[in-house]
């Protein structure tokens, strides 16, 4: 059968790549995977640079969306994938995470009768404020096949209704690709640890893109004198994701650079540009603390047992929080200084790695593709 799996946005390379590649390591299994990359993400290093890190594939068909409206980009991207269903005839098709390209190729899949598999399917921050909780929501009802990363993820599923028969609790596709990238970096360290190290300065790591965080000056500026107040003592590094730059800027930041390359790394906060995935998975673990609003950080910090703050109102990752290093910390200045003593002062919780998250999800993954007759229901 031809699949066809949708990459759009960075955090979904790293939740296809484990399941290319498991397919690739199972010749007869019949699946013959094509990859689809709708350019939501087009950056040579949002995109390009993580897709060499993680060793897949070149995209065989590429929409070049690229940026718009929330309407316009989705629209796109459906204009775009039902081109390709059109001519490809995928037997069905693969969407991961909750970006607005996994909604508008689960919809075109769903309106074309062509089977739609989702992987990390109930996540659930009920939030409607954030356009990612629109998207799962929507994602998760038009899918034929649930594949879900945590427990909690098949409970939200049950509780809207969703029949069992649906759901498969796999596991997290992206602690896969992280644990093989750092299986390839143990040797390595990250340039900043060798920096802060010599300095005798631990450093904090910080990713920030929400709309909710960045887009207002508003709210943007609290985080920023939160982590003034953080570089007091420590170095900060900041890498910075395109939708965050411009707001920096209009903050009156400095613009983002390399910074000295060089050196002591000296307190203070630290822009440079957004990373490649392995020095990225190495920035991470060598950090003392990581202050973020993603959510595939709040998962890898809960497996690299780093202290990790998200500044956000909620997630819809809970197991971070039960399980894992995971922390809800308040968008004002003091709460991220308090945070940023704690994990300095060694105080951090310890956290645990949550059921499946094992490093064998992309097995249990492509097993569901190929076992439950889903394949067979719409044609049924
Ligand atoms: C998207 C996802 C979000 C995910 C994030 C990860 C949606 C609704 N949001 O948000 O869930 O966590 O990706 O990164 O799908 N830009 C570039 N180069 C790029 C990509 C974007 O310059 O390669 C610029 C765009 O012009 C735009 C901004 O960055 O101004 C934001 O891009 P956008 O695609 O709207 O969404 P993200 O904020 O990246």
């Amino acid at each position: 059968v031809n699949v066809a799996f949708v990459v759009g946005a960075r955090p979904n390379f790293m939740k296809v790549a484990p399941l290319i590649a498991e397919i690739g390591r199972r010749a007869d299994c019949g699946i013959r995977p094509f990859l689809v990359h709708t350019g939501q993400h087009y950056d040579a290093v949002m995109s390009d640079s993580v897709i060499r890190d993680l060793g897949m594939p070149e995209p065989e068909e590429f929409l070049g969306v690229g940026s718009g409206t929330h309407g316009r980009q989705t629209a796109r991207i459906m204009e775009g994938f039902e081109e390709v269903c059109e001519r490809r005839r995928p037997d069905a098709i693969v969407v991961v995470g909750d970006v607005n390209s996994t909604l508008a190729c689960a919809l075109v899949g769903a309106k074309m009768r062509i089977p739609v598999a989702h992987v990390e399917a109930g996540l659930r921050s009920y939030d409607r404020d954030m356009p990612e909780e629109v998207n799962r929501v929507v994602t998760d009802q038009i899918a034929d096949l649930l594949l879900t990363p945590s427990e909690d993820a098949e409970a939200n599923l049950l509780r809207e209704g969703v029949p069992s028969s649906r759901i498969r609790f796999v596991g997290n596709l992206m602690i896969d690709s992280l644990l093989l990238a750092l299986a390839r970096v143990r040797n390595e360290t990250a340039p900043f640890a060798a920096r802060a190290k010599e300095a005798g300065l631990p450093y904090v790591a910080v990713t920030l893109h929400r709309p909710g965080n960045v887009d207002d000056l508003q709210d943007l500026l609290p985080i920023l004198d939160g982590l003034d107040r953080v570089a007091r003592d420590c170095a900060v590094v900041f890498p910075v994701h395109p939708r965050t730059a411009a707001r920096l800027e209009a903050a009156g930041r400095r613009s983002v650079d390399e910074g000295p390359a060089e050196g002591r790394l000296a307190p203070g906060i630290h822009l440079v540009p957004p990373m490649s995935y392995l020095p990225f998975v190495l920035l991470l673990r060598d950090a003392t603390l990581v202050l973020t609003d993603s959510g595939g950080v709040q998962e890898e910090t809960t497996v690299l047992g780093v202290p990790c703050a998200t500044l956000r109102p909620n997630t819809e990752r809970p197991v971070t929080i039960d399980v894992g290093t995971n922390e809800i910390v308040a968008r004002a200045p003091e709460a991220i200084e308090e945070a940023a003593r704690r994990a300095l002062a060694g105080s951090w919780k310890k956290g645990g790695v949550p059921r499946y998250w094992d490093g064998a999800s992309a097995p249990r993954a492509v097993d569901a593709l190929l076992a439950d007759g889903w394949l067979r229901r719409r044609a049924g």
